[in-house]
């Protein structure tokens, strides 16, 4: 089969779950072509895939504006396939309604819906995540993966459900809509800290940074991605209003995913913010055992 995935990412999670997902379909000796979005990423011809991913982080319950555009310049042959694989930093169900615009794009392009699944990624912005737990949240979305490849390959549409309080509220916070534009007007950048890498200009998948007489200069196009400060060797940079939720460094997913866990991070005695992925971590092996169960009834392996 030949696999189009197409993706939006600031922080690059989205990228490595991608990547993820590609190595997966590759080893089922599938064709997979990957399209990362920047604002001057050209469209191309969809035709030959026989599915098409659509993946993106959620941004205030939402799906990211450029990703949105991007998809409106496709053209999709009648009754294409298309899922979602979206990634947040947690897993409340007011993220249920964030594929709705894209939904809507591809209804009118009169594609096949083949199911949505909601993946787990650190958090780039609020604060950091432990390695700890983000070794584990990878191992459930390598399982989610294979839950996801078994239900479309079986025609199973799964997705997470929504409702009409769900919808307004997602409305409502579409903070990246002209939240991004205004915010840019307060970024700063700290000089003495600027080393003048560049690394910033090149990170932006808007073009919105740009280095004006030998300082850093920000316009107003920005989606929010956190790309910019969250990559910052010198973490130069102050994110206007969200600055008490900057975070800064790159997660090394490379090495994280070796760290060898003794005993699960999340647990039923898990309290506070992490709570929430102990019911999330257990769906998900319910449908993989499930899947495993009917795999190895039939013979077939893991
Ligand atoms: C502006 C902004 C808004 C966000 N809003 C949400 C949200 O509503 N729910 C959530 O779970 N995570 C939210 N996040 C966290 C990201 O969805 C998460 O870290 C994601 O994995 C980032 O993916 P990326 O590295 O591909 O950009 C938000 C992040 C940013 C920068
Ligand atoms: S990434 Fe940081 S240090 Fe590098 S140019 Fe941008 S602000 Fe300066
Ligand atoms: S300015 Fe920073 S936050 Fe805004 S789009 Fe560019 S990299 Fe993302």
């Amino acid at each position: 089969m030949k696999y189009l995935l197409i993706y939006f990412t600031g922080t690059h999670n989205t990228r490595y779950l991608t990547s993820l997902l590609k190595r997966r379909l590759e080893l089922d000796s599938n064709e997979v072509d990957t399209i990362e979005i920047r604002c001057e990423t050209e469209v191309v011809s969809t035709e030959i895939y026989d599915y098409i991913g659509l993946a993106y982080p959620i941004y205030g319950f939402n799906s990211p504006l450029p990703f949105n555009k991007y998809l409106r310049k496709l053209v999709f042959t009648k009754n294409q396939k298309y899922f979602i694989y979206k990634n947040s930093g947690e897993v409340w169900a007011l993220n249920n309604a964030s594929s709705r615009v894209i939904k809507r794009i591809m209804k009118k392009k009169k594609c096949r819906f083949m199911g949505e699944y909601h993946f787990v990624m650190p958090y780039n912005i609020h604060f950091r995540y432990p390695d700890e737990f983000i070794s584990e949240a990878l191992s459930y979305d390598k399982k989610l993966i294979e839950v996801m490849l078994y239900n479309i390959d079986h025609e199973i549409i799964y997705y997470p459900k929504s409702n009409v309080f769900y919808d307004i509220a997602s409305i409502i916070v579409s903070i990246q809509k002209i939240g991004g534009n205004i915010n840019s007007f307060f970024y700063r950048v700290d000089n003495k800290k600027c080393n003048r890498c560049g690394l910033c200009i090149k990170n932006c998948p808007h073009n919105n940074i740009s280095l004006k007489n030998k300082n850093i200069h920000f316009s107003h196009h920005c989606d929010m991605c956190m790309a910019c400060s969250f990559f910052c060797p010198k973490d130069a940079i102050k994110i206007g209003f969200l600055e008490k939720w900057h975070v800064n460094g790159e997660y090394k997913f490379d090495q994280i995913e070796k760290i060898e866990r003794e005993k699960p991070y999340i647990t039923e005695e898990t309290k506070g913010f992490f709570k929430c992925f102990y019911r999330y971590f257990n769906e998900i092996d319910m449908m993989y055992d499930n899947i495993y169960n009917i795999l190895s009834e039939r013979g077939g392996k893991k």
